[in-house]
């Protein structure tokens, strides 16, 4: 192994890791060595700017901590996690809802709270009451699937980022045994990710917004079903067709619906006007 070239140089690299016991992991290698050397081959960097990449993933990892993930974020708005997202969770069944990125804000064990409660604790915001209903694949109800959700407050900021005590707009419910769920929360808005790190600046010397649209999370878990991990979108938000992540699908976008004040659907009177949503689930039965 001397002399080696641009032509050469892909087939002594892969080589080197023939001796690789794990078949999966030597696969994945011998495939990233050949479209890494491809890209280069075809790209054709010259020093300076293989330097300023290095540097670029060095201020990257720099910018990592227990609370933030740079390298996810370059993830989301380089495509690759909806990539990852798409090849793991195909579904072409209508009665299983789609999935999309997991995004950074989540926290494991959120507050447990019951059926038709608040969440927006010590928030303040146009009133949003979410309803809906878990089931199967034929449509039946799924009792006892256990809800995580998550979302921005009206000004486009996540508990977790305004560093409070205690957690807001981020609860666990779990379905009733005809599969609902419902709670108060506050209307949420588009927001920016993160921009004060090397993907921000990414974005902003490409010419790319590093909006998403409104939306709020969900993540489900049932035993014996695929846990889904999505979102639903805002209908008339500017952002879905630029979300900075490309995690919108057209069956998570929902009508948000403006509401006059009075009677809700939960037997509430209210004095304000409010939002209300509607979203059905569809969960996959685990292989
Ligand atoms: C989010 O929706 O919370 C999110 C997703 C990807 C990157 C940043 C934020
Ligand atoms: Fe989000």
């Amino acid at each position: 192994m001397r002399n080696l070239n641009a032509d050469n140089i892909t087939d002594a690299v892969i080589n080197e890791f023939s001796g690789c016991q794990d078949e999966r992991l030597k696969t994945i290698l011998n495939s990233l060595v050949t479209h890494l050397h491809a890209f280069l081959r075809e790209v054709k960097p010259s020093e300076e700017e293989w330097t300023q990449a290095i540097d670029f993933l060095t201020r990257t990892g720099q910018m990592c901590d227990d609370k933030r993930q740079e390298f996810i974020l370059l993830s989301d708005t380089l495509g690759v996690t909806m990539l990852v997202d798409a090849l793991n969770h195909q579904t072409s069944d209508p009665m299983v809802s789609e999935s999309t990125v997991l995004g950074p804000f989540y926290v494991a064990d959120p507050p447990q709270v019951a059926q038709g409660e608040a969440i927006d604790w010590g928030v303040e915001g146009e009133p949003l009451y979410v309803e809906g209903r878990v089931h199967n694949e034929l449509g039946e109800p799924l009792a006892n699937v256990v809800i995580d959700v998550w979302q921005s407050d009206s000004e486009g900021f996540y508990d977790v980022q305004k560093e409070l005590d205690s957690a807001s707009l981020r609860a666990r419910f779990t379905t009733d045994d005809q599969g609902r769920y419902a709670f108060w929360s506050v209307t949420p808005s588009p927001y920016p990710i993160p921009t004060d790190g090397p993907v921000g600046k990414m974005l902003e010397i490409t010419g790319r917004h590093p909006y998403r649209p409104a939306h709020v999370h969900f993540m489900l878990m049932a035993k014996g079903y695929e846990t889904l991990v999505t979102q639903v979108f805002a209908e008339d938000d500017p952002y879905l067709d630029s979300d900075a992540v490309f995690g919108v699908k057209d069956s998570l976008v929902r009508d948000y619906r403006l509401m006059p004040p009075g009677p809700a659907p939960d037997g509430r009177t209210l004095e304000s006007s409010y939002r209300h949503l509607k979203y059905d689930f569809g969960l996959k039965k685990a292989s």
